[in-house]
This record gives structure tokens, C-alpha cells and sequence, in this order.
């Protein structure tokens, strides 16, 4: 079985590409929305966070788990993975690395929860990665929460993105990198800001593909989904079909439930 977790909506982002790649592997899909968002938290809590949800997908007996949010793995994957030195644990972690291939301006941008721009995780995935390109690295405070409430498209966000996206835009940024699992919903009003002028960059098919390279075993089963969430359990499984994820719903083998963890 595989695992994949994140605070809250923004995995399901990650866990559709999993899905699509492994029709038969049975995944459970657990959303710690007790604790949503994780972006303004601080790291001792996040990894304190992270250690419970992954035991539980362990104990539950995930082989694979992955770690559907770019928050968690900055905070935690490496305290997770020393904690199960035996599991394969996927993180994920901004496309800054594609962004920089791709940008001809050789300026881009990483839009981030406020915790993960100020990571220690981004600023050496940058130095590793992004040395040749000027990077801006844009927090985004509220947003995540934004699509936990499903106001995905609404006036107010048309505004409030174009307040972080045009001066980005107008310093001729040509890649913008979505350094946040949840953000993968907001294109419906990213994707119109940015035409013609920049791309929007997200890694959940490479997720998907390292995930799909690691499971074997894990990957052979009924092709079952488990959903699962710290509180209102009902509120992620209706979310589906706003975000556009009818098809990952088919695969439901019962309703969503709570966790304690
Ligand atoms: N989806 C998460 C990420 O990729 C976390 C968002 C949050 O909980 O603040 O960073």
C-alpha cells in the first residue's frame, strides 16, 4: 500500500498523478486538516506533525509514503526518513530545478508558504540548483487556506494574486514554480495572469514518476483509495469534484474517515 499525506486538499494534487500512473495499487490518502495550514507553523511543530501522520501510514502498513507537501518536507523528511530508515518516503520539493532549465529571462520564481520560503531546504535547493538564474522567492500567506475553503476563483483572489504575480511579471520572471501542493488548484486564476508572459511549473508528475519508480510490491493490489482526515473527514471527500478530481472518487472503497493521530 502507499501513502500519501499532506495538511489538508493540496496532496489530492500529488496523490491524482499516483493514481493515473498505478491504477492497481491500493493508496490511502490522509489529510491532517486538525492542523491545516502548516505554512505558518514552526518547524518543531511540523515535524512533530509529520512523525504521527507517517507512523500511522506505516502502522497501517504503507511501504511507500509520501510526502505530499512542500511545508513537511522542507520542515521534516529528513527526521522522518532517519525515524524509518527501511521506507521508501518520497518528499516533494519546488521545480526549481526545471524552472531554471527552462527560463530564457534567467530570472524565475518560487510562490511558497511562508515557511518554506524561509527554509533552509529551498535556500540549498536553490544554491544546487539555481545558481545561473536569478531566483524570487514570493510567500504567499492565506492561499493554502484559500483552497481548503474552495474559493478557488473568487474576485478577491483575482486581485490579491495580481498583487504578487504582476511585480514578479514585470521583473521578467519567465517561470513561475508552484512551491506549494495546494497551489496546483489556484491555476484556474493563475494560469490567465501569467499567459503569454511566464509558465506556471509543478512537480506532481515527477512526484507521481519517483513514486511509481520506488513502489514494486505496493503497487499490485485492488486499486482501492482510503481517505482519511485528523477532522471533518465528509468535507475532503466533497471536495473532490470542485477540484476537478471525479475520477480518483471512482476508486473510493468507503467514505472518508477520521483519524486520531
Ligand atoms: N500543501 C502544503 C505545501 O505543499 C502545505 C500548505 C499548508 O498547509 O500551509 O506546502
Amino acid at each position: 500500500m502507499i501513502g500519501v499525506f499532506d495538511s489538508g486538499l493540496g496532496g489530492l494534487s500529488v496523490l491524482a498523478a499516483i493514481a493515473d500512473g498505478l491504477p492497481r495499487a491500493d493508496l490511502v490518502y490522509l489529510a491532517d486538516t486538525a492542523h491545516v495550514p502548516y505554512g505558518d507553523k514552526d518547524d518543531s511543530f511540523i515535524r512533530h506533525r509529520v512523525l504521527r501522520i507517517g507512523t500511522h501510514l506505516v502502522d497501517q502498513g504503507c511501504r511507500v509514503v509520501v510526502v505530499a507537501c512542500n511545508t513537511a518536507t522542507a520542515a521534516a523528511v529528513s527526521a522522518f526518513r532517519e525515524t524509518y530508515p527501511e521506507l521508501r518516503v518520497v518528499g516533494v520539493e519546488p521545480g526549481v530545478k526545471p524552472a531554471a532549465a527552462a527560463s530564457r529571462s534567467r530570472r524565475i520564481a518560487v510562490l511558497a508558504t511562508a515557511s518554506t520560503a524561509r527554509s533552509q531546504r529551498l535556500a540549498q535547493l536553490i544554491e544546487r540548483h539555481a545558481t545561473s538564474v536569478e531566483v524570487l522567492v514570493e510567500a504567499c500567506p492565506g492561499w493554502a487556506t484559500r483552497v481548503e475553503a474552495l474559493r478557488l476563483t473568487d474576485g478577491d483572489f483575482v486581485d490579491e494574486a495580481h498583487r504578487h504575480l504582476d511585480p514578479l511579471l514585470e521583473s521578467g520572471v519567465d517561470q513561475i514554480v508552484l512551491g506549494c501542493t495546494h497551489y496546483a488548484f489556484l491555476r484556474p486564476t493563475l494560469e490567465p495572469i501569467v499567459a503569454g508572459k511566464a509558465m506556471l511549473v509543478d512537480v506532481a508528475e515527477a512526484v507521481a514518476r519517483q513514486c511509481i519508480r520506488l513502489a514494486d510490491a505496493p503497487a499490485a493490489g485492488g486499486g482501492r483509495l482510503t481517505l482519511a482526515a485528523t477532522a471533518q473527514p465528509e468535507r475532503l471527500q466533497a471536495a473532490l469534484p470542485a477540484l476537478g478530481l471525479k475520477r480518483i472518487a471512482r476508486r473510493l472503497a468507503q467514505p472518508a474517515h477520521l483519524v486520531i493521530a
